[in-house]
């Protein structure tokens, strides 16, 4: 163990191998997945059309580079800017790459116009983007930032969310928000209180990004949760769920502002590489689904009101809720220790995230293992 850094603290759990809503340690023991790798795995473990696309792709080409035109790029930006709305494509390897890439393109863009006082960045309180130094620096949790100063300048996320409009400017290149705020606790941003951010952002000039790295591909019981809420983004950027555990990221944009990014300007080695655009083409052909939609909508009902009898405050969309308990750590390592896999983000609030292929029957599962726990 001591050969790993220490940023992620201890690990007791070793998990070895999973199959659909379930993962087994080297011991055997069977865990109930309500985290699927963060929102990552919505398809469950090892699904066979993953992990068909995956071994058929392994033994035909894994890697080229971005110096070739890579046909699984094209197929996904298809599915992709059809499914948003938007017009292009460019792939990387995480959220916070493509959010990354979303704070460049959103200055570059006002540069290319020649606006280049439109530097700022604007971020909702309780956000968060991601952890390299620029998704770092608008993701405004104080904790997150010890040590690492001076981070990106000119980004600012105003202390209440009713500030929110009133921070956008004329020196505003965009405002990034989340429609449901995974890590921030599973809060549901108010639809008037974004639609008024969008408002703001059309009347200044500024690019409204909508993150849906942790929503996206189906997490909300829609394939993209904006589109639930009517709002219009110039950018969007997606990640974990897309290529259901195998590393990608995507911003998407209308072709307007995509048209910043000139030959040269960005850019990623691995960023949409074969291996990663099989998996995630398999991943958004099912997910996509209108059935596989309704489905994620109906368990979300199904699951909201089973948590209630677990804690307060259920709230969420789809299959993204989350509740207010006395300890979350505490109640995410007693669900643990039952075998059911859940957790904390912030000390009151517990996260409940599984596969979007859950049945019901797995719901009465997790009912049963947490009443088993005393929880
Ligand atoms: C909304 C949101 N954006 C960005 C990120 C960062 O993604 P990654 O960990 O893939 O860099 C996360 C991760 O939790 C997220 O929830």
């Amino acid at each position: 163990m001591d050969v790993l850094m220490n940023n992620y603290g201890s690990r007791a759990v070793e998990l070895v191998r999973g199959h659909g809503a379930y993962l087994y340690d080297a011991d055997g023991k069977e865990y109930l997945d309500f985290t699927a790798g963060i929102a990552v795995c919505n398809l469950g473990h090892a699904h066979p059309a993953v992990a068909g696309a995956l071994a058929d792709q392994a033994q035909t080409l894994v890697h080229c580079s971005n110096l070739y035109l890579i046909p699984g790029q094209v197929r996904l930006a298809e599915k992709l800017t059809a499914l948003s709305g938007l017009e292009q494509a460019f792939f990387c390897n995480s959220g916070a790459e493509a959010n990354e890439a979303a704070i460049k393109l959103s200055r570059r863009y006002a540069w290319q116009k020649g606006e280049t006082e439109r530097t700022q960045i604007v971020t909702l309180p309780s956000a968060f983007h991601g952890r390299t130094l620029g998704s770092l620096s608008i993701t405004p949790k104080p904790a997150y930032h010890q040590g690492f100063t001076p981070l990106l300048p000119d980004c600012f996320t105003p202390p209440a969310l009713a500030d929110v409009v009133d921070a956008i400017s004329e020196r505003t290149a965009a405002c990034f928000v989340e429609v449901v705020q995974g890590e921030g606790g599973v809060n549901v941003i108010d639809r008037d209180v974004l639609h008024a951010i969008s408002a703001r952002c059309r009347e200044v000039g500024a690019l409204l990004v909508v993150d849906e790295v942790q929503t996206g591909v189906g997490r909300t019981g829609s394939f993209f949760a904006f589109r639930e809420v009517g709002l219009e983004p110039d950018i969007v950027t997606m990640a974990k769920g897309l290529a259901n555990g195998v590393p990608v990221g995507a911003v998407l944009a209308r072709a307007e502002v995509a048209a910043a990014f000139t030959p040269g300007s960005h850019g990623s080695t691995f960023g949409g590489n074969p291996l990663a655009m099989a998996a995630a083409n398999a991943v958004v052909d099912i997910a996509s689904q209108p059935q596989f939609l309704a489905a994620v909508r109906q368990r979300g009902e199904e699951l909201s009101h089973a948590l209630t009898q677990f804690g307060d405050e259920v709230s969420g969309k789809g299959l993204m809720l989350g509740i207010t308990v006395a300890d979350a750590k505490a109640f995410a390592a007693a669900a643990l220790a039952a075998g059911v896999l859940v957790t904390a983000v912030g000390e009151r609030r517990v996260r409940f995230v599984p596969p979007l292929i859950i049945e019901s029957s797995h719901i009465a599962d997790l009912v049963t293992r947490l009443r088993g726990a005393g929880l």
